[in-house]
């Protein structure tokens, strides 16, 4: 039986990572996992792991921490069936990231070529990697994917490890092979060994198997954090308590009563974060917090791989150190100048902020979606992305080029179409501010913001002017922040809703309005039709109710044609150019309609529009409207309800606001 990343979905299923399973599929689902689980146990004596296992893919079983976790990312970028997120197969190593982390792309990228360096042996894998940027910006998720990312691996064939049964480093088992025989072990099966056996299982060759390491148990492991095993976490609690026995370990008091000896291995605890990490990953957290004494044992444990514990030799150990640290805590760091050194032995990926306001916006929806509290509000269709834009305006650094304001550049840097520029000069622009992105809003507090808003007030239907009263909120009830930095804020959020949120309500009321009127927006084309040609044949037109003639309307005919600036000594091109349409239209035995001439299209839109804005400002007036008047009005909310993504709160609420708005026009 063999197994891939997409059979370990089921394991993902297991994982809670996916709940859309009937009850009846879940049972077959564990079932299957359980039967599979079981498959994929293998333990033998070290001579069936030579004869059995070894043969079949020998640089697979000698690789390290660094190149299992590549091919790891490999694997994920050319698994079949991966259907995270969009639901497409993602080509790139990023596979494991996708649907999950946005807009932080380039930082990912370096963290795979790190990798990928390091797996073919150069001397990063010797440097530790420690990820730099501000608070919640997705370096606790990238290491968390990067663990489960692992732990799934493990249980595929291309991932099998294989352990000394019960070492607590879980090391390899090729481990047990002397150096006087590693040679001849190199020119059979054309691999070296890197491992050195460590002193509790030399202890437990000696005493139990007589040295004979033939018969030492070997079994296929799993990688797993809940299970400390090739997953360690090391997070810092109160600096002056912490022990470097966190880390590596102590004299197990109790265990000494039974073995008589302090210095015997096995009267040690093995229970330190960095066994728990051998041959996977380390994670360190808030990583400059510690001591620096703790800092020089991690620097040399991926330097050298080994540590160096009080009583015993060199303790062989391969693992992977993935910190991470924020700005405030690595400039503090700086300043110290007998850092330095240490810092030459850090690769040093900074991961800062998104500043596409649209991967801003994906990062909310995702931590929207998955918060209960938030499950039954309906937020109208620019809540999250208004809140975006407010968010990376706060990032931003003022463009110091001409032609360019903050706007402008948000709308660059989202892929937007800007006047005067084109997507080639993104890089220059880019380049022009470096770390951008590393200050700003975190998604953590806005999404907080938000939260707040929606409790405190009950709230089911959040709207945009909502988000933004509760913006403004949290900003003035933020303790750490200055005076002037508020205000800057504030500024941003009224920025945010001049340039882009009254331009996207407009644009649904608008096109909400027009679409309530199709009917009518077809009478009016066809009486454009009647008039012009009336007009270019220099006849009367007939009243199709009275029957009298009366000439062209042409001043009717002007207002369409003065919406898209059609000049008086270009409207007879025009006209002929419409008239030609519609007898092709005609010939051809079709209905001339507005989708068969799009300037024309634009025009009667627009004289829509504002005849309709009437009807609009009753929405605001004290005047109660008529009948009529009131029907009109619920086409369109129904409309904006049906076809934008309004409920009947937010939908009433934009379509006052977008009469104020005209108003004030
Ligand atoms: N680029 C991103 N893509 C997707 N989600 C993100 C992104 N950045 C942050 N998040 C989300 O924001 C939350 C906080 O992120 P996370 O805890 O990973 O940040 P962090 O960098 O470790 O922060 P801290 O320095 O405060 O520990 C998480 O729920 C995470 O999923
Ligand atoms: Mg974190």
């Amino acid at each position: 039986m063999t197994t891939t990343l997409s059979d370990t979905a089921v394991h993902r299923d297991l994982m809670g990572l996916k709940t859309s399973h009937h009850r009846g599929s879940f049972i077959d689902d564990l079932t299957a996992f359980a039967t599979q689980h079981q498959a994929q146990h293998w333990r033998g004596t070290f001579a069936e792991f030579l004869s059995d296992i070894l043969p079949k893919d020998p640089s697979k079983l000698t690789r390290s921490s660094h190149q299992y976790v590549y091919d790891m990312l490999c694997a994920y970028r050319d698994a079949p069936r991966i259907t995270r997120g969009t639901g497409e197969p993602e080509p790139t190593a990023t596979a494991l990231f996708a649907g999950e982390l946005f807009g932080i792309d380039s930082a990912l990228e370096r963290v795979i070529d790190y990798f990928k360096a390091a797996a073919a042996g150069s001397d990063v894998g010797r440097r530790l990697l420690l990820l730099l940027g501000p608070p919640s910006g997705g370096k606790s998720s990238l290491v968390i994917l990067l663990k489960r990312g692992l732990e799934e691996y493990s249980h595929t064939d291309d991932g099998a490890l294989y352990a000394l049964q019960g070492s607590p480093l879980h090391e390899s088992p090729l481990n047990l092979i002397p150096a006087s025989l590693r040679p001849k072990f190199r020119s059979t099966y054309g691999v070296d060994i890197q491992g050195e056996l460590s002193p509790y299982a030399r202890a437990r060759l000696d005493d139990e198997f007589q040295g004979d390491f033939m018969r030492f148990p070997v079994e296929r492991i799993f990688l797993s954090e809940a299970a400390r095993v090739g997953v360690g976490t090391y997070a810092p609690h109160d600096p002056t308590t912490a022990d470097i026995a966190d880390l590596v370990g102590s004299v197990d008091l109790s265990k000494v009563a039974d073995i008589g000896d302090e210095g015997d291995p096995r009267a040690w605890s093995w229970s330190g974060a960095v066994y728990a990490a051998s041959r996977g990953v380390l994670e360190m957290i808030e990583i400059l917090k510690v001591k620096r004494e703790f800092l020089y044992l991690l620097l040399t444990l991926t330097q050298e791989k080994n540590v160096k514990v009080s009583r015993f030799p060199l303790i062989h150990l391969d693992e992977t150190i993935l910190a991470h640290t924020n700005l405030a805590e690595f400039n503090k760091f700086l300043q110290e100048k007998e850092n330095e050194a240490l810092l030459d032995r850090m690769v040093i990926v900074k991961v800062p902020y998104t500043l596409s306001f649209r991967d801003e916006a994906r990062i909310y929806r995702k931590l929207v979606s998955s918060a209960p509290a938030f499950r039954k509000v309906h937020f109208d269709p620019h809540v999250v992305d208004l809140a975006s834009v407010f968010a990376i305006l706060t990032r931003l650094q003022k463009p110091s080029r001409e032609g360019l304001d903050l706007t402008k550049k948000l709308k660059l840097y989202s892929d937007e179409d800007v006047e005067g520029f084109t997507a080639s000069d993104v890089p220059r622009i880019r380049a022009e501010s470096t770390d951008e992105g590393l200050t700003g809003v975190s998604p953590r507090f806005v999404i907080n913001a938000i939260s707040n808003a929606i409790t405190r007030n009950n709230l089911a239907s959040l709207t945009s002017m909502d988000m933004l009263l509760a913006l403004k909120d949290a900003i003035e009830n933020d303790a750490r922040m200055d005076a002037g930095r508020k205000k800057q804020w504030i500024e941003f959020l009224v920025l945010a809703r001049k340039d882009f949120y009254n331009r996207w309500v407009k644009e649904d009321v608008h096109r909400a309005l027009f679409a309530s009127f199709q009917d009518e927006a077809q009478q009016l084309l066809e009486k454009y039709l009647d008039e012009i040609e009336a007009s270019l044949d220099k006849r009367e037109v007939e009243d199709p109710i009275t029957g009298e003639s009366r000439p062209p309307d042409e001043r009717f005919l002007r207002s369409v044609e003065e919406k898209i600036k059609i000049s008086e000594s270009g409207k007879l091109s025009f006209r002929q150019e419409v008239v030609r349409k519609a007898m092709v239209a005609f010939k051809a035995g079709e209905k001339f309609t507005l989708d068969n001439h799009s300037r024309l299209h634009e025009a009667i839109e627009q004289y829509l529009f504002e005849e309709r804005r009437d009807v609009l400002r009753l929405v605001t007036s004290k005047a109660r409207p008529d009948d009529e008047a009131e029907h009109k009005i619920s086409a369109v909310q129904e409309r904006l309800i049906k076809e934008y993504g309004y409920d009947e709160h937010s939908a009433k609420e934009a379509l006052n606001y977008v009469t104020t708005l005209l108003s004030q026009e």
